[in-house]
């Protein structure tokens, strides 16, 4: 399987983006920067910031005297995030493989809310995190569990197995890992004291339209974005019937969880 796509996102996928990620990747990236201990005057690195909402809280915690980059490869997402202007923030289209515009040991802490699954050569990226990071600075990780996948997430495996959609090889599905590979590649990457906590993600949403309408501005359109326009609509619809199924009462709740590591760099 090989990673995402950065090509399938659309400015509505990023605006759907932007509206709902206040209530879910928002949320835990809070919990991920009251983890990192920012203080102020800081530099920070938010690598994959999306829309940038927590750029912008992580700029107004280390204040005038510290400054936030963020970036991401997607172009429709940093137009949105470019919205949110402040003197100690900028936003750039960058990517998490390719950290060469920013000099060694040059940041206090770099941190990745809800990235690093979509990332496939992890290794690679931990690499660059470790050459831009001072020694002894932060690494903070909000991802999701690979040991604790959401009904939608098996739905969607379970439909795409069948015939129709086989001759389509499967991109684009979030590389969740577990905390024991998340340690082991800290560490092989050069972070020390690694800390990781499980964290349950149960998300709730109002059907099951809007669940499979989350996961797609969520994944940049990968959600379904390898399959042919009336196959993905097919499957699109055979994922609604399933995950309808499933439902208990007037909503859709999918649980799951987040993995939350903070390490240094050595
Ligand atoms: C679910 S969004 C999270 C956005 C933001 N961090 C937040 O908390 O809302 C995942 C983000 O990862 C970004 N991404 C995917 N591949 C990436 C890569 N190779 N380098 C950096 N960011 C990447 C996507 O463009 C997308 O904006």
């Amino acid at each position: 399987m090989s990673g995402p796509s950065l090509a399938l996102d659309t400015p509505e996928l990023a605006r759907h983006y932007e509206a709902i990620s206040r209530e879910r990747q928002f949320k835990a990236g809070l919990e991920l920067l009251a983890s990192l201990r920012l203080r102020p005057g800081e530099q920070l690195l938010d690598i994959g910031c999306g829309t940038g909402l927590l750029a912008t809280r992580a700029a107004d915690t280390v204040g005038p005297t510290g400054a936030v980059i963020a970036i991401d490869p997607l172009a429709t997402r940093i137009e949105i995030a470019q919205r949110r202007s402040r003197p100690n923030l900028t936003f750039a289209v960058g990517n998490a493989y390719v950290l060469d515009a920013f000099e060694p040991a040059s940041f206090d802490v770099v941190y990745l809310n809800a990235v690093f699954h979509w990332l496939d050569d992890k290794p690679a990226a931990l690499a660059q995190i470790h050459r831009v990071l001072r020694p002894g600075g932060r690494i903070g990780i909000a991802t999701g569990s690979r040991e604790h996948p959401g009904v939608l997430q098996r739905i969607r495996e379970e439909v795409l197995a069948r015939p129709e959609y086989a001759a389509y090889p499967l991109r684009g599905a979030a590389q969740r890992i577990c905390a024991a590979e998340l340690s082991a590649l800290l560490a092989a990457a050069g972070f020390a004291a690694a800390r990781i906590d499980i964290q349950p993600n149960e998300q709730v949403h109002a059907d099951a339209e809007a669940a499979i309408a989350f996961a797609q501005a969520s994944s940049f359109g990968n959600f379904l974005g390898h399959l042919p326009e009336p196959l993905r609509i097919r499957a699109r619809d055979q994922i609604r019937v399933a995950l309808d199924e499933q439902r208990q009462g007037s909503s859709i709740a999918q649980e799951g969880a987040r993995l939350f590591a903070i390490a240094l760099r050595a």
